[in-house]
């Protein structure tokens, strides 16, 4: 066990964990940020994503040794009220079927429109193409971020 100090959406944050823990269970059982989602555990499916210094990383695969001061965002620190322009979209087309997916789909496009705010089709295509979604939801979802990039 060691200490580690973490910067969690805007906050510090004190945890007392195996140093190979990953940030997804650092998260869920240590801090209760239950957003972030558990879907395959090996960095295949995008549930767990959470933005590290801005960019959309896999907390599944990522043991909290690592990441130092970077600042990790959960989809509970993406907006004060839900209202990030993706959040916004989500509800516009009514995105979600089982909504398990959802977190992970929505902080990888909040991470795509911040480093490219008008993705091209091929573009919003590429960067949301490692997040599954069982329901088959993927029309919705590239609808969705296209609104967010207006
Ligand atoms: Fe991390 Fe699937 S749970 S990518």
């Amino acid at each position: 066990m060691a200490i580690f100090n973490l910067n969690i959406n805007g906050t510090s944050k004190q945890v007392d964990v195996d140093p190979n823990t990953p940030v997804l269970w650092v998260l869920r059982d240590h801090l209760d940020l239950v957003g972030t989602k558990f879907g395959c555990g090996i960095a295949q499916c995008g549930a767990c994503t959470v933005h590290l210094d801005g960019n959309a990383v896999r907390s599944c695969s990522l043991p909290v040794s690592s990441i130092g001061n970077s600042e990790i965002t959960t989809i509970e620190g993406l907006s004060e009220n839900a209202d990030h322009p993706v959040q916004k979209a989500w509800m516009e087309h009514d995105v979600p079927q089982c909504g398990y997916c959802q977190a992970g789909q929505i902080m990888t496009a909040a991470a795509l429109l911040q480093q490219n705010p008008n993705p091209s089709d091929e573009e919003i295509e590429n960067a949301m193409n490692g997040n599954i979604c069982r329901c088959g939801t993927y029309l919705r979802i590239k609808a969705a971020v296209k609104t967010a990039s207006k």
